[in-house]
């Protein structure tokens, strides 16, 4: 028999406020997540439908870089056209809420330390490019160079789209950062990571055994696929000033990983929209007779990739 839930909590990944969405993003996400809010108000049930903007993160620092603007000035702009175009479009979030938000650096900062407390992060120092220019630790993709295997020239430090071939940003002959134009110079940096790899085994049992039907065939592969690869430790915090401060100490420059973040917006969405509407976010986060439902369009897979790579 199923379960007879008495209230349901609605997400829809919250987009990077960092350009204007499309189409693809409303059909895969929101108009299905809507529906849904919309049919089960119609059955009169209890739903909080919550939204917002992810506006932390490498792609809004370096858009604002590119626009020679501050991360600030870009999410302010396409905050509020993101936020409209959903309105218009007669999407019924209860909130759309922002990351950047106090309630939701108080709620991340207390996830980090959480997790700081019970001693699951590992601390690592190792060697990261750094762009001098810019003053900036560069991500693999900022890295370009010539292709060690085809000789292409605008390799990325990821991989060469010509050839195929996955590649590190050491492998690259005559290196430069794609926002200064310079050599990378390599530069020790502390950060502390999540051992994913300790959770593989109630992971691997929790996505491929008890919830096997529940995903669709080309998700459920790709999950398989990555689980059977092996997961790796990965860094929750970064170099970089924009974004919720790493709350410990000898942390002073670092934020937290976006991706560390962005999902607990949706639950910092829910305390908002209780503090403005009298209600208890916990009874729709923590209690057992709440469905919790997440809605993340089509482009999951990638995302999610990009949290296990
Ligand atoms: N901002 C991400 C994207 O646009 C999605 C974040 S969803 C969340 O791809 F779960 F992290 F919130
Ligand atoms: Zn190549």
């Amino acid at each position: 028999m199923s379960k007879n839930w008495k209230r349901y909590t609605i997400t829809a990944a919250l987009p990077y406020a960092n350009g204007s969405k499309h189409i693809g993003h409303l059909a895969g996400a929101y108009l299905p997540a809507d529906s849904y809010a919309r049919y089960l108000r119609l059955r009169k049930r209890d739903v909080v439908f919550v939204c917002g903007s992810d506006e932390h993160g490498t792609a809004i620092t370096i858009q604002a870089i590119q626009e020679n603007t501050t991360p600030r000035a870009i999410i302010d702009k396409y905050h509020v056209l993101i936020k409209n175009s959903f309105e218009k479009l007669g999407i019924s979030f209860d909130i759309y809420h922002r990351t950047s938000e106090p309630v939701h650096h108080e709620t991340s900062r207390e996830f980090f330390l959480d997790f700081y407390n019970k001693g699951l992060f590992r601390e690592v120092t190792n060697e990261q490019y750094y762009d001098e220019e810019q003053k900036v630790f560069l991500a693999d993709r900022y890295i370009m160079g010539t292709c060690p295997n085809c000789g292409h020239e605008k390799a990325y430090g990821d991989q060469c789209e010509k050839c195929g071939k996955s590649l590190s940003p050491a492998e690259l002959i005559k290196p430069h950062s794609t926002l200064s134009g310079k050599a990378p110079v390599l530069r020790p940096t502390k950060h502390w990571y999540l051992p994913l790899n300790d959770y593989e085994p109630w992971l691997r049992t929790w996505l491929l055994r008890d919830h096997a039907k529940d995903w669709k065939t080309n998700v459920y592969g790709q999950c398989k696929s990555w689980i059977e690869g092996g997961l790796q430790p990965r860094a929750m915090t970064r170099d970089g000033e924009w974004g919720v401060k790493v709350p410990v100490k000898d942390a002073e420059g670092k934020v937290l990983y976006v991706w560390f973040d962005a999902p607990i917006g949706y639950i910092s969405a829910t305390k908002q929209w209780a503090m403005d509407h009298n209600k208890s976010w916990e009874l729709y986060w923590k209690d057992s007779d709440t469905r919790l439902i997440h809605f993340v369009g089509k482009t999951t897979s990638c995302f999610t990739a990009s949290f296990f790579r």
